[in-house]
């Protein structure tokens, strides 16, 4: 459904979107996930034909997308970082002000239903919460039915419980048929609703697959940490069973990367009671998507 070729964009000397190319398929969820100042704003909006793009080809469902701005218009639907709403208009009427520049829309109706704003429908914009608000800025953005649509951290800024009611409807519109692709710099929210996801950092996409084959392409799949502030086992803990890589991290955490969580574990206790370093708040967990961005970009992704 989207193809993009060696797209960049140069600001000054400055090369935030640096020769990317991927392709979107028809009906699925496709995630650029990535840290502030990554890119996924200016890669979204050069796809949008908001931006223009210094070198580098896009077509979308068909439309060329830097040659053909008016007919993407009716192909894309866009919901941007930061969509300017009318805080003077109710619900409906900001839905049907969007619906009158389109000859053929949805109707408010099926919106306001499908966007669960029926009892919202005569409040002003202003007053809105802000997971309502973002809920009419997707509504707005789909008034014309349109095949693909953009969503620039939908969720960002929402508390969990919105947060969750976004997801819910970009899977709705996932069901409907349509191919979403979306910015976020949650994980967890990649995780859940992307199958596909590109990890951008600096202008460059660094990884590209399913959340579960990045993961399987971690060279560990389980993490041990604890907290230690004494440096003296460091090395240690690389000759314990299993383990790939000892790392440092913050708050004095250190942390395992190993393949055999079990004896992994058997090795550190008697190592732990043999030189009497605690144990205390000691976890493990299966990698995750946090791990594939530590693994790319050798940092963390903050949330
Ligand atoms: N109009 C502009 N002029 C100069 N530099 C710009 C312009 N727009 C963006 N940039 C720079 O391009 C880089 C990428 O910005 P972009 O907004 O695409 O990042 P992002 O991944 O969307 O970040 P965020 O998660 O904060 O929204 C940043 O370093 C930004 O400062
Ligand atoms: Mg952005």
């Amino acid at each position: 459904m989207i193809q993009v070729q060696n797209l960049t964009k140069r600001y000054g000397n400055q090369t935030v979107v640096d020769h990317i190319s991927f392709e979107v398929r028809e009906g699925e969820i496709f995630g650029m996930l990535g840290p502030n100042g990554a890119g996924k704003t200016t890669t979204m909006e050069m796809m949008e034909g908001l931006r223009d793009s210094d070198e580098g080809k896009i077509k979308i469902a068909g439309v060329d997308a830097k040659k053909q701005k008016k007919k993407l218009k009716q192909q894309i639907g866009m919901q941007l970082q930061s969509t300017s709403l009318f805080d003077y208009l109710t619900v409906r009427e900001s839905i049907e002000l969007y619906a009158s520049f389109y000859p053929h829309s949805q109707t408010v109706e099926e919106l306001l239903v499908a966007f669960d704003l029926v009892e919202k429908e005569k409040t002003w914009v202003k007053h809105l919460s802000g997971g309502q608000r973002q809920r009419l800025a997707i509504a707005i953005a789909v008034v014309h039915d349109p095949k693909v649509i953009f969503l620039d951290e939908p969720t960002t800024g929402l508390d969990p419980a919105a947060r969750r009611s976004l997801w819910d409807i970009v899977l709705k519109l996932r069901e409907e048929g349509r191919t979403i692709f979306l910015s976020t710099h949650y994980m967890e929210e990649a995780e859940i609703l992307c199958d596909r996801i590109a990890i951008m950092d600096h202008g460059k996409i660094l990884a590209l697959d399913t959340p579960r084959e990045l993961i399987r392409q971690l060279a560990t799949t389980s993490r041990v940490e604890f907290p230690l502030i004494d440096r003296a086992y460091d090395e240690k803990f690389s000759t314990l069973a299993g383990v790939k890589k000892v790392v440092r991290l913050e708050k004095n955490l250190i942390q395992l990367h190993t393949d055999q969580l079990a004896e992994t574990l058997q090795d550190l206790i008697p190592l732990a009671n043999s030189y009497q370093f605690p144990l205390d708040g000691i976890s493990t967990r299966t990698a995750t998507l946090e791990d594939v961005f530590l693994e790319h970009t050798g940092k963390r992704l903050s949330q």
